[in-house]
Formats: structure tokens, C-alpha cells, sequence
């Protein structure tokens, strides 16, 4: 049943060399962007933007694009998501968003701090479920330095949202089904979260994904 929403990849579980090399080069950009957005926004969780140059001699980003290739997946780019320790209560109910009015399926998450304490939930409804919104707004690329359009599903403020049908504490390295509605909470957190994700250039049915794991005994 976990195979509907949640697959464990713990041979991606970020080795000490792993973090010995993201201290050297992307947490220091991790941190400032995370503090940025923290003093703009408040405490809260979300994505940052960071220069993908920044992943390129990574040990970890590679057994990444190791993994992408061995079930001949396309790498799109990789993206930081930094939440604040404890947040949780407000987060709301959403699918992820590939493109303009496209659903992502899915989503390659590492988190390299803040997965303690962390909860994942699910429920059985997609982006059309009717207390799920559709939100366009600009974001701040310190990149480039320019706004872009964003683009959101995000749950309509005051919904009841019954019990999730499948949640997962403290994940690790996972496959997640994120066209499906789910929430992360970090109420259980005690540390910033740090979670790198990757995505697809080309999407795949998840149900296609799930067989690829498979074939190569992932689960
Ligand atoms: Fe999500």
C-alpha cells in the first residue's frame, strides 16, 4: 500500500562525506537563502532558489543522477527546500506543481537535516479535489536576480481535511507521489529542514515509476 504514495531509496541516505562536501560548497548558500527567506516570509517551509552550478562535483547530487540514470530518468534540475524547526501547524493540504497547470507526479526528495520529528501525509485526492486551490504569484530568483511566475495547489483556507490515508514519520531519502494532496508537518522538527529534491524533465505515470523501482529492487 506504501507503494501508492512513498517509496524509501535509503541507499541515497547522504554519507559524511556527503556532508563533509555540502559544508564546503552548498550549505553556506543553503543557509544565507534559508535566512533571507525566513526574514521575509517568517518561519515557514519552502522552495529556495540555489545556482545548480552549486551541485555539479557533489558526491551526493551525483549518486543522484546515478540513480536517475539507472531507471532512465531525465534530470531536470535539482531544488532546495528549507523549513523552519517546529513549523508545521499551518501547513496546508497540496499537490506539488511541475508547470503552468500541470501536476508534478512525482518527486525525488533527500533531506539532509530536519527529517526527525518530520511527517508525511496523504490523501487519496488530486489536484481537482474541490479544497484544493490554484494560486499564481511572483517569486525572487537570487539567481538571476529577477521575479518569476509561480504557480501553486494549494488548499483553500478554513477546509476540513479528514484523516490522511497513509502518513510516514521521519523520511528519509524517498520517492514521493506528489500529484496526489499531502502535507508535510515539521511540528516534531528541533532543527531546520534542509531537503534536496530532485525532479523529472519528462514525467512518467507513477504507477511506470513504481515498476522502474521495482525492476531495480528498490521495493
Ligand atoms: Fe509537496
Amino acid at each position: 500500500m506504501h507503494k501508492d504514495y512513498h517509496i524509501p531509496i535509503p541507499s541515497l541516505l547522504p554519507t559524511p562525506e556527503d556532508y563533509a562536501q555540502a559544508e564546503e560548497f552548498i550549505l553556506p548558500a543553503i543557509r544565507k537563502e534559508a535566512e533571507r527567506f525566513f526574514k521575509e516570509n517568517g518561519p515557514k517551509f519552502d522552495k529556495v532558489n540555489i545556482d545548480q552550478n552549486l551541485f555539479e562535483n557533489w558526491s551526493l547530487a551525483n549518486r543522484i543522477r546515478a540513480h536517475f540514470k539507472e531507471l532512465d530518468l531525465e534530470l531536470r534540475r535539482f531544488c532546495v527546500f528549507v523549513g523552519a524547526a517546529g513549523f508545521g501547524s499551518n501547513a496546508s493540504p497540496h499537490v506539488d506543481a511541475w508547470a503552468n497547470d500541470i501536476p508534478m507526479i512525482s518527486r525525488l526528495n533527500v533531506p539532509l537535516f530536519g527529517y526527525k520529528g518530520a511527517e508525511l501525509m496523504w490523501w487519496n485526492t488530486y489536484a481537482d479535489d474541490l479544497r484544493i486551490e490554484v494560486r499564481r504569484f511572483h517569486l525572487y530568483d537570487p539567481v538571476t536576480g529577477e521575479e518569476y511566475n509561480a504557480f501553486s495547489y494549494l488548499s483553500k483556507s478554513g477546509q476540513t481535511w479528514e484523516a490522511p490515508a497513509f502518513s510516514v514519520k521521519d523520511p528519509g531519502p524517498c520517492w514521493n507521489h506528489v500529484e496526489l494532496c499531502h502535507k508535510l508537518s515539521l511540528v516534531g522538527t528541533t532543527e531546520m529542514r534542509v531537503n534536496i529534491t530532485a525532479e523529472l524533465k519528462t514525467q512518467i505515470p507513477w504507477v511506470d515509476l513504481v515498476q522502474r523501482l521495482e525492476a531495480n529492487g528498490y521495493c
